[in-house]
């Protein structure tokens, strides 16, 4: 099914210009993958339509970190077969993760599925959907080395306008730690990181279109320019050590906030540790992913770390900045995972005081090394079910008492629009925290600015502030 036709770029063809219309699944970097095929569809003379009805063009961009999440997809893509009849000429692409793995297999079992493109292929969007147009059903999901890939032309007006202030920015892409639980180094490939002088550019540019907070992402994202570095050839790659990446972001005017996700607690160098003391910019909360607070399961789990060393950068980082606010992931129902081994993990989630985590069930995931001992030493479901309710049972109580001790307190907000349930002013603060304004404040502060505030309430999922 894979095509050898030339691709074209350009503009979609046609009487008026089509319509897009993107679902996108999974982690941030999923969120900003779409948002870069959203800026080439812009770029190449689509509109954004507003309701799925209204697209010509459906693209799914999925996730298969768990299988509830692939499972998410075949189901939709059930549905989607009716979109797909619903008018002449739809089209519909499937990237991101699940299409990385499946790819032609998703043609051949999907025949409502037009084209489909892997992690590494974003820039191909544009003429893929331009040959499904004509006819033509591809698959393309080669690994690519290049670095093109981190190099599309700047969004568009439009694309930025959704949240002003804040924005992603992708500094390297893919995994080498393979850990024994995890299909990312399948899906995402090789670490590659982006020569900084690229990212800078970047930067400036968005902080010249008001955004105020950068992210900085990477499925490993403080791993950024270590096998330059260790190989002595951080120059010819244009790479940096992580921490002075940081360093030189911070320096540029306009830019109030970074933050940086997923980082993996093996590469937290002593500059890196100190950047949270001395670099102003820096937010002060990092989410740290722990995944399991028992040493055996840690060792199982390939994570080349113990509880003791992560306990002790979390020394380290609160060393360099007391008021650090922590989050971390967690998995429960490791294939072999004891009662003592969930009791540990309990207990180092009391002992760090996460202010927040995210907890996941175990699920074998197809081609990982631990998928191998589910067959002999699977936690049966209902036991890992249990333990998800007793750890997130404790995070609550734990995220409730942090958010208490904030009231009272002064913080700033960075706006982002109204509250979910509407009526509110919403934003974060710099320890990542959804602030919420009350309602006595003055509806003049438009999203993406930087509003200082004085925290009046406490609720389980934000805080609740009046302007100071
Ligand atoms: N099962 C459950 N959770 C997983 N994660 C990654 N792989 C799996 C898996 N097979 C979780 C980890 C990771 C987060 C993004 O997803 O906690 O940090
Ligand atoms: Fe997955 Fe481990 Fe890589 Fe994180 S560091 S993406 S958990 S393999």
């Amino acid at each position: 099914m894979e095509s050898s036709v030339e691709l074209r770029m350009g503009a979609a063809p046609g009487p008026r210009p089509r319509r897009f219309w993107l679902r996108t699944f999974g982690c941030q970097m999923n969120v900003h993958d779409s948002e870069k095929v959203e800026s080439l569809l812009l770029h190449s003379g689509y509109t954004a339509a507003r309701s799925p009805d209204e697209a010509d063009l459906l693209i799914v961009n999925t996730c298969s970190i768990r299988e509830k999440a692939e499972h998410r997809l075949y189901s939709d893509l059930g549905l989607l077969r009716s979109w797909k009849e619903g008018g002449p000429g739809r089209v519909l692409g499937v990237g991101g993760c699940v299409a990385q793995q499946e790819g032609d297999a998703l043609l051949l079992r999907f025949p409502q599925v037009d084209f489909v493109f892997g992690t590494h292929n974003l820039r191909l969007v544009p003429a893929l959907a331009l040959a499904a147009g004509e006819g033509q059903r591809v698959a393309r999901t080669e690994e690519r080395r290049s670095l093109d890939r981190f190099e599309l032309p700047i969004a568009p007006p439009e694309l930025s306008r959704k949240n002003p202030g804040r924005a992603y920015l992708t500094v390297m892409e893919g995994c080498d730690m393979f850990c024994s639980f995890c299909i990312v180094p399948v899906t995402r490939g090789r670490e590659i990181s982006r020569p900084a002088e690229a990212i800078l550019r970047e930067a400036e540019s968005l902080a010249q279109r008001g955004v105020r907070e950068l992210i900085l992402l990477g499925q490993t994202v403080n791993a950024y320019g270590r096998h330059a570095l260790r190989r002595g050839n951080a120059e010819a790659t244009g790479t940096l050590a992580f921490a002075e990446l940081i360093r030189r972001l911070a320096k540029l005017p306009g830019i109030s906030r970074i933050r940086y996700t997923s980082p993996h607690p093996l590469f937290f160098d002593d500059d890196l540790v100190a950047a949270h003391g001395d670099l102003a910019p820096l937010c002060p909360h990092v989410h740290l992913p722990v995944q399991s607070g028992s040493d055996a399961v840690l060792r199982a789990m390939r994570r080349r770390y113990g509880r003791e060393q992560y306990l002790r950068l979390v020394t380290r980082l609160r060393g360099a900045r007391p008021d650090l606010a922590l989050t971390t992931d967690l998995i429960v129902g490791f294939p072999g995972e004891t009662d003592r081994d969930f009791e540990d993990t309990l207990a180092l989630v009391r002992e760090v005081g996460f202010v927040d985590s995210y907890s996941f069930k175990y699920s074998p995931r197809p081609g990982t090394a631990a998928a191998s001992l589910e067959a002999s030493q699977a936690v049966p479901e209902p036991v890992k079910q249990a333990r998800l309710e007793a750890l997130q049972s404790q995070q609550k109580s734990l995220t409730l008492a942090a958010h208490r001790a904030r009231v009272g307190t002064r913080t700033e907000i960075l706006l982002e629009g109204e509250s979910r349930r509407g009526g509110q002013l919403s934003g974060r603060d710099p320890y990542h925290r959804i602030v919420n304004l009350s309602a006595r404040a003055p509806g003049s502060f438009p999203p993406g600015s930087l509003v200082p505030v004085e925290v009046v309430e406490a609720t389980p999922h934000s805080l609740l502030a009046e302007p100071a």
